[in-house]
């Protein structure tokens, strides 16, 4: 396919909120994101695939204040948390976007001028609940129990002078559209909700400016005002992609996105404001919104407020991020909520990876290495049952695809597993070690090229799912890494003269009883408050034009004596370049006089002279205490009198 003639393929995560910690709920929304871009790019999509972060709004001033930092600087920690995060798992977006950003920033902007001007915004005054972790606006009726509907904490009364977006004028297009694109909300059941519980009561105007805090972007046309954090989080989507800016190539390439993969409690942002908004700047709709389920831990969401966090940079630093992002994709049935065990993350594991998948690699390698010195052989004639396999590994592929366009994980990584199993079984069938024994190297050869081709199919079809123990696998069997599918259309395109290595296991097995006793070791840690360290009074700090004040400067000792009377001081007579300089010292205790005759000290020249014990002393020598003794600070090396220490 030339560059060309490439159908693009834009797909977005939600933009993440930068007020707390990212736990595996979060990684679950990016991670399904990372192995459709991945499948896409293989099967010859020219993909766009945009994440970054969500992080202005009122929340996030709050923990700032709370954490005693600029807004600017608590976002920046996020942020970095944040790509690290990416990183470890491997997310392979093509964009970062960050809501501070000044292209974003300056684009929102102009966004609230073009909807001013089209009278699609006006300015009134709001009155209703506000719920500040959702960044939500609720009418009374909306409420459940008093609390947020979506997630049951409390709301705030709010009444503000606000500008507001002509929301309701848009009620019917976008039934319209919804009518007409039957497939825009994903799974269907999402479209009813949004049907039922918002459009059918009537869409209100929504309120898209803040005055009571100011972090956040100011409108151009009211600087008393800042864009509500929706309405900048939204339009993320587009800004990302150079919209109204000077550069606008990706935005003319990739926009309408193809799919925006939202969590389920967010997806009426996604499906009424984001529409009406794109109406009202008269651009063209995204393809699709699936609202995805939820991560559970036990039964509620896993998620800060709830206390029930799991740490994926914990779990992937025990067990590798393939392990999580193949349990993410596998076991959560995709549109469904899930609920997370680490007892169902070991089992998984150890079935799939350990048994199926990792079995089949390290029999296959150790086979090839024993019988023929580690060459894949070349085939024979093939037998039925060769046949047999040799179609359900031409046969995945399109299967996948499918899966893919269904948005389904799970059933993609069913699929592939199925070469896999059927691999495995086929090894007991065939039986290789009696072939062996039986001197058969014609139909052995075929067994052992067989089972490479079916660990090759299904390595390059696991490649967007758990990428990097696909290329380990591509390393064992000697071939290089494929960048697509195209070497999947035709069985037996492995070379001859190919070489395995058997290497290590690509999984261990893991004692499941001992490793969740470890785990919940590792959470009981994690949940304790942290010990606070007694508070000191902050010292106070000088600035380097205060520190030059202080004159010091090395002086030789020309003599020393005891000051009568006192067995604490003693009394120095020392040169200081062309000066001689009397100054008193309380190291008698811990120096003779005649030991620090010849010496060279640090002096404090500009200290004001005084009289100690009624002797006149004219600076001060430099010592360091420890409580017990107390010793004179020299230069390290030779040094003569009078020269500057700065
Ligand atoms: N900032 C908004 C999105 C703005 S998009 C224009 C937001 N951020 S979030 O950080 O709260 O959520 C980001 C994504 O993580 C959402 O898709 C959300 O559904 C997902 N998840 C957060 N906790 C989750 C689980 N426990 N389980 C699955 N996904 C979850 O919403």
């Amino acid at each position: 396919m030339s560059t060309k003639s490439k159908k693009t393929y834009y797909i977005t995560t939600p933009i993440y909120y930068s007020s707390g910690s990212f736990h595996l709920g979060h990684c679950y929304t990016t991670v399904i994101c990372d192995a459709i871009a991945r499948f896409k790019r293989m099967d010859g999509y020219d993909v766009f695939y945009l994440t970054g972060t969500d992080e202005h709004g009122q929340k996030v001033q709050q923990k700032a204040e709370a954490a005693g930092v600029t807004p600017k600087q608590y976002v920046d920690r996020l942020y970095d948390q944040i790509v690290e995060l990416w990183k470890v798992l491997g997310i392979s977006y093509d964009k970062f976007i960050r809501t501070t950003d000044g292209y974003h920033e300056a684009t929102v902007q102009k966004v609230y001028e073009k909807l001013l001007a089209s009278g699609d915004i006006y300015k009134s005054q709001y009155e209703g609940w506000y719920c500040t972790p959702c960044e939500s606006f609720w009418t009374e009726s909306q409420l459940v129990d008093g609390k947020c509907p979506d997630c049951g904490r409390e709301v705030k009364l709010q009444k503000e002078e606000s500008y507001f977006f002509r929301l309701s004028k848009y009620q019917d297009r976008l039934i319209k559209f919804y009518e007409e694109n039957p497939e825009f909300i994903s799974p269907k059941s999402r479209m009813n909700e949004m049907i039922n519980n918002f459009i059918k009561p009537g869409l209100k105007d929504l309120c898209i400016s803040r005055t009571t805090f100011d972090w956040g972007i100011k409108l151009p046309f009211d600087q008393k005002h800042v864009a509500y954090v929706w309405i900048d989080a939204l339009t993320n989507y587009i800004t990302a992609l150079g919209y109204l800016q000077d550069d606008h190539k990706l935005y003319d390439k990739f926009w309408p996105a193809d799919l925006h993969m939202v969590g389920k409690e967010i997806v009426r942002f996604h499906t009424i404001i984001w529409p009406a908004l794109l109406m009202a700047l008269d651009l063209p709709l995204p393809k699709k919104v699936y609202g995805h389920g939820w991560l559970l831990f036990g039964n509620d969401k896993m998620s800060k407020s709830k206390g029930n966090v799991v740490d994926p940079i914990v779990l992937a630093g025990r067990y590798g991020a393939d392990v999580i992002r193949y349990f993410l994709l596998r076991e959560i049935p995709f549109g469904s909520d899930g609920v997370y065990t680490n007892e169902a993350l070991l089992v998984r594991t150890n079935a799939d990876l350990v048994n199926d998948l990792g079995n089949l690699v390290s029999r296959t390698t150790a086979m090839v290495t024993q019988y023929f010195g580690g060459t894949i052989p070349q085939p024979n004639a093939y037998t039925e049952l060769d046949k047999e396999l040799i179609s359900l590994c031409e046969g995945t592929l399109s299967k996948v695809r499918a899966d893919i366009d269904n948005l389904s994980a799970p059933d993609a990584l069913v699929d592939i597993f199925k070469i896999i199993q059927r691999a495995n079984k086929y090894i007991d069938e065939t039986m290789p070690w009696a072939l062996n024994k039986a001197g058969d190297k014609e139909r052995l050869a075929t067994v052992m090229y067989v089972l490479c081709e079916c660990i090759r199919y299904s390595a390059t079809l696991l490649t967007p799912f758990i990428p990097s123990t696909s290329e380990v696998i591509f390393g064992k069997l000697g071939l290089p890494a494929p960048k697509n599918f195209t070497k999947l259309a035709k069985f037996g395109q492995i070379g001859s003269g190919v070489t395995v290595n058997k290497g290590e296991n690509l999984f261990n097995r893991i004692d499941v009883d001992k490793e969740l006793k470890e785990l919940d070791k590792i959470a009981e840690q994690q949940a304790k408050p942290v010990q606070k360290v007694e508070e000191k009074p902050a010292e106070e700090q000088i600035s380097i034009e205060d520190f030059a004040k202080v004159k010091l400067c090395t002086a030789k000792v020309l003599s020393c004596e005891k000051v009568a009377k006192s067995d604490k001081l003693l009394v120095f007579k020392l040169q200081v370049g062309d000066e001689i300089r009397q100054v008193v010292s309380g190291i008698a205790q811990y120096y003779t006089p005649e030991y620090m005759i010849g010496k060279t000290v640090v002096l404090v020249k500009n200290l004001k002279p005084a009289k100690i014990r009624g002797v006149d002393s004219n600076g001060m020598i430099l010592c360091a205490a420890d409580g017990k003794s107390v010793v004179f600070v020299t230069p390290e090396k030779e040094m003569d009198s009078g020269k500057e220490v700065r």
